[in-house]
C-alpha cells in the first residue's frame, strides 16, 4: 500500500526536479508516474531520440528513493507524425476527422500509427526497462477519453471488414444475424459493409453491437502490442493501465487480460456533476462526491484488475473539466484515499504534483500551487501518509487481508452497450441501474465483489444481475452452479447474442432459473407514476414497467395489481426499476434471504471491511456516527464523524 503521485518533469525548469522529488519522499509519497504525453520532447523530429532529460529526470527522482511508473507516450502522437500520416487520425460519428490540437486524436485500427506507438514503446523500452528506479508500467493513457473508443476511419471500416468475415464465414450468416430483411439491409459481401454512422435514421442494432464489439478488440489488440513490447524488455515490472470512471466504451476485463493490475483516475467531485444523479443529490455531494462513486469503480476495478487494484490519478483538490468544479470539504482528499485502501487498492496516486501555470488545464489543482507552495490537497496527501504508515505498522499488513464478499453484482460490458444501442426509454442504462443496484447493497453496509459474465460465483451467497441483457451461456451455467440467491434486474435476457427478441420471449436462456415470460415492457415518463406495493405499503417504482406472465404469484405488485417482484426458489426477478426506497426493501429481504449481515447505517455513512478491519467514511456535509460495536478498537478516529470523516477499527 503505497502513495504516489503524476509528474510532468518536462513541464519544469530543471533545477526544481531534485528539490521536486526530495519533497514528494517527504511527504510520504514512493511512486512517481511520468512520461504518458511526452513523445514530442523524447522524439522531437522523425527517429531524433533525446532521451537525456528523461535519463536525468530519472536519476534524481530515483536519488531521492523514489520509484517511477513511466508511461508509453502514445496518448499524444506528435505533430510532425500526424503531419506525415494524416491517416493516422480518428474519424467521428460525423465523418470529421479529428485535428491536432488536444490529445487521443489517433484511431485504434490505423496499422501506421499501431506501428509508430510500437516503435516508441520500444525505444522506451529499452532504454528504460532495467532501470532499477522503474517499476513499473502504463500504457498510454485513458483508452477511449473524450469518447475515442468508436472512430469511423477507412482503417477502422477495413479492419472492421475483416473481423465480421472472421465471425460470421459468410455474408448470408451475417445477413441472417443482423436481420438485414428488414429495410432491405442485405448485403452482397463483406466489402460492402461499412461502418455503422451517417444513416438516415438509427442504424441496425445487431450493426452497431458488432461494430462496437470490434472497436472493443481493437482497442485491447492496441494495447497488447505495447505490453508485448514491455515484456520483452523490461521483465518483472508491473503493467497497468488508468482506465476511467463511468466509461464503458469497450470491455475492460478484455484489455486487462493483458496487464498485472487494473488502475483507475478517480475524480469523485467532477463524476458527480457530470453524471445523471439527482440535482438534489449534486448539490448535497457536490463537495464529497458521491458516496457510492468511489467504491463502485473501485469494486470494478478490483474485478478488472483481477484482484490487483491502483488508483492512479487521485483528485486533489478542484478539476477544470465538469460543468461546475468545486472545492472538496477539508478531509475528502485523505478519505477518499483511505476508502481506495478500504477497497484492496495498493497505490493511491495524486493527480497532479503541481498545478501547470499554462495550457489547457492551468485550473485543475495539484498537490502543490503553481508557485510551489503546498496546496490543500498536498496536506491532505501527508496526513493520509501519515495514517497509512500507523495502520501498516498496527495491526500490521496480515489483518488488512482481502476476503471473498459475500455478495457479488456480475457487470457486464456488452449489457451497457446494449442498452445504449436501444434504450427503448430516455433514462434507461444498464450503468445506471448497475450503480443503482450497487448503492442499494451499500447503504446496508454490504462489501460487494464485481464478477465478470461467466465467472464462477462459487462462494457467494448473494449474487445481484443489474441486468443481463444477453444472458450467454457460461453466465446461466455459472448462475446454476452456485447455490446463492439470485435477483435479476429488468430486461434480463431479453436479447440474443445477435440483438434479437429470444424465441421464447425473455427472459430467453434464464427461463432455466426463472420460468416466467416477459409478455410486454413500457418505458414510463417521469410523470406517469407508478407506485410498487411491498407488504402494505406502497413505493414509487421507477421509469420501466414489464407485464410478467407466470404460473405462481409474485411477492409485490404494482398499484393495479400487475405482477412487479417475482421470486421463483432462489431467483428473483424485477419486472420494475426500482428508486431508492422501493431498492433499499428489496435489498434488505434478499439479504436476509441470503443470509448476508447488513447493518443501519446513517445517511452519507459506508463502511468497507478489509480483512479484520473496518473502515467507516461520512459522505454525509453533516457529523454522522459510525456503525461501530461497543468493544471496537479504534486504529484512527472514532466513532464520531465529522463531514469528510474516517475511521477504521477492529473488534477481534
Ligand atoms: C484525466 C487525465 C489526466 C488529466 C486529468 C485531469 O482524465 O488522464 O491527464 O487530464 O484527467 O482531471
Amino acid at each position: 500500500m503505497r502513495l504516489g503521485v503524476c509528474y510532468y518533469p518536462e513541464h519544469w525548469p530543471r533545477a526544481l526536479w531534485a528539490d521536486d522529488a526530495r519533497r514528494m519522499a517527504e511527504l510520504g509519497l514512493s511512486r512517481v508516474r511520468i512520461g504518458e504525453f511526452a513523445w514530442s520532447r523524447l522524439e522531437p523530429e522523425p527517429g531524433v531520440l533525446t532521451f537525456q532529460w528523461l535519463d536525468e529526470a530519472i536519476e534524481s527522482l530515483a536519488r531521492a528513493g523514489l520509484g517511477v511508473i513511466l508511461c508509453t507516450p502514445t496518448a499524444t502522437p506528435p505533430k510532425w507524425l500526424v503531419d506525415a500520416h494524416p491517416e493516422i487520425l480518428a474519424v467521428d460519428a460525423e465523418g470529421r476527422p479529428r485535428r491536432f490540437g488536444s490529445r487521443r486524436h489517433y484511431c485504434f485500427s490505423s496499422e501506421v500509427y499501431r506501428q509508430a506507438s510500437a516503435r516508441i514503446t520500444r525505444a522506451v523500452a529499452e532504454r528504460y526497462g532495467r532501470h532499477p528506479a522503474v517499476t513499473a508500467w502504463q500504457t498510454d493513457n485513458e483508452y477511449g477519453c473524450h469518447d475515442t473508443t468508436l472512430s469511423y476511419s477507412d482503417a477502422a471500416a477495413k479492419g472492421f471488414r475483416i473481423w465480421l468475415r472472421t465471425k460470421y464465414g459468410t455474408v448470408e450468416a451475417l445477413n441472417a444475424a443482423w436481420g438485414t430483411v428488414f429495410w432491405s439491409q442485405d448485403y452482397p459481401s463483406f466489402e460492402a459493409v461499412d461502418p455503422p454512422h451517417l444513416t438516415v435514421t438509427e442504424a441496425n442494432p445487431s450493426h452497431r453491437l458488432d461494430f462496437q464489439r470490434f472497436s472493443s478488440d481493437q482497442v485491447a489488440a492496441f494495447n497488447r502490442v505495447q505490453t508485448d513490447i514491455l515484456r520483452a524488455f523490461s521483465p518483472g515490472r508491473d503493467i497497468v493501465h488508468n482506465f476511467m470512471g463511468f466509461y464503458t466504451d469497450f470491455d475492460h476485463f478484455k484489455v486487462a487480460e493483458d496487464l498485472d493490475a487494473a488502475a483507475w483516475d478517480s475524480y469523485p467531485l467532477g463524476f458527480t456533476e457530470q453524471f445523471w444523479l439527482s440535482p438534489e443529490d449534486k448539490r448535497r455531494f457536490a463537495r464529497q462526491g458521491h458516496p457510492d462513486i468511489s467504491a463502485f469503480h473501485h469494486d470494478l476495478y478490483r474485478a478488472v484488475g483481477r484482484g490487483r487494484l491502483w488508483i492512479m490519478e487521485q483528485q486533489p483538490g478542484p478539476v477544470n473539466w465538469a460543468r461546475f468544479n468545486p472545492a472538496p470539504l477539508p478531509g475528502m482528499v485523505r478519505l477518499w484515499s483511505l476508502e481506495a485502501v478500504a477497497h484492496g487498492a495498493e497505490l493511491v496516486s495524486y493527480f497532479r504534483w503541481r498545478q501547470a501555470p499554462f495550457a489547457q488545464e492551468q485550473m485543475h489543482a495539484g498537490l502543490n500551487r503553481p508557485d510551489n507552495t503546498l496546496d490543500h490537497g498536498g496536506q491532505e496527501a501527508a496526513e493520509t501518509a501519515k495514517t497509512l504508515k500507523a495502520l501498516l505498522e498496527d495491526p500490521g499488513p496480515d489483518r488488512l487481508n482481502l476476503a471473498r464478499s459475500e455478495a457479488a453484482l456480475v457487470f457486464d460490458f456488452e449489457a451497457d452497450w446494449m442498452s445504449r444501442i436501444q434504450p427503448q426509454g430516455a433514462s434507461f442504462r444498464w450503468l445506471r441501474l448497475a450503480f443503482e443496484t450497487y448503492g442499494a447493497l451499500r447503504r446496508l453496509g454490504v462489501d460487494v465483489d464485481f464478477v465478470r459474465p461467466g465467472d464462477s460465483l462459487e462462494g457467494y451467497k448473494l449474487v445481484v444481475v443489474p441486468s443481463a441483457l444477453h444472458a450467454s451461456e457460461a453466465l446461466v451455467s455459472a448462475l446454476q452452479a452456485t447455490t446463492a440467491i439470485l435477483v435479476f434486474g429488468p430486461r434480463s435476457g431479453s436479447k440474443t447474442e445477435n440483438f434479437s427478441i429470444p424465441e421464447t420471449l425473455p427472459p430467453g436462456a434464464l427461463r432455466a432459473l426463472l420460468p416466467l415470460q416477459v409478455l410486454r415492457v413500457e418505458s414510463l415518463r417521469p410523470d406517469l407514476e407508478a407506485a410498487v406495493v411491498v407488504d402494505g405499503v406502497s413505493y414509487p417504482a421507477g421509469d420501466w414497467r414489464e407485464d410478467v406472465e407466470a404460473d405462481f404469484a409474485p411477492e409485490a405488485v404494482f398499484a393495479d395489481g400487475g405482477g412487479a417482484w417475482w421470486r421463483f426458489g432462489r431467483a428473483h426477478y424485477l419486472a420494475v426499476w426500482p428508486q431508492e426506497a422501493l431498492f433499499d426493501q428489496i435489498a434488505r429481504k434478499v439479504c436476509a434471504q441470503a443470509g448476508v449481515a447488513v447493518l443501519a447505517l446513517e445517511e452519507g455513512v459506508r463502511v468497507r471491511r478489509r480483512g479484520t478491519v473496518t473502515f467507516a467514511f461520512n459522505y454525509a456535509p453533516e457529523t454522522r456516527t459510525a456503525p461501530a460495536p461497543k468493544e471496537a478498537v479504534f486504529l484512527f478516529g472514532g466513532r464520531t464523524l465529522n463531514a469528510g470523516g474516517v475511521c477504521a477499527w477492529t473488534s477481534s
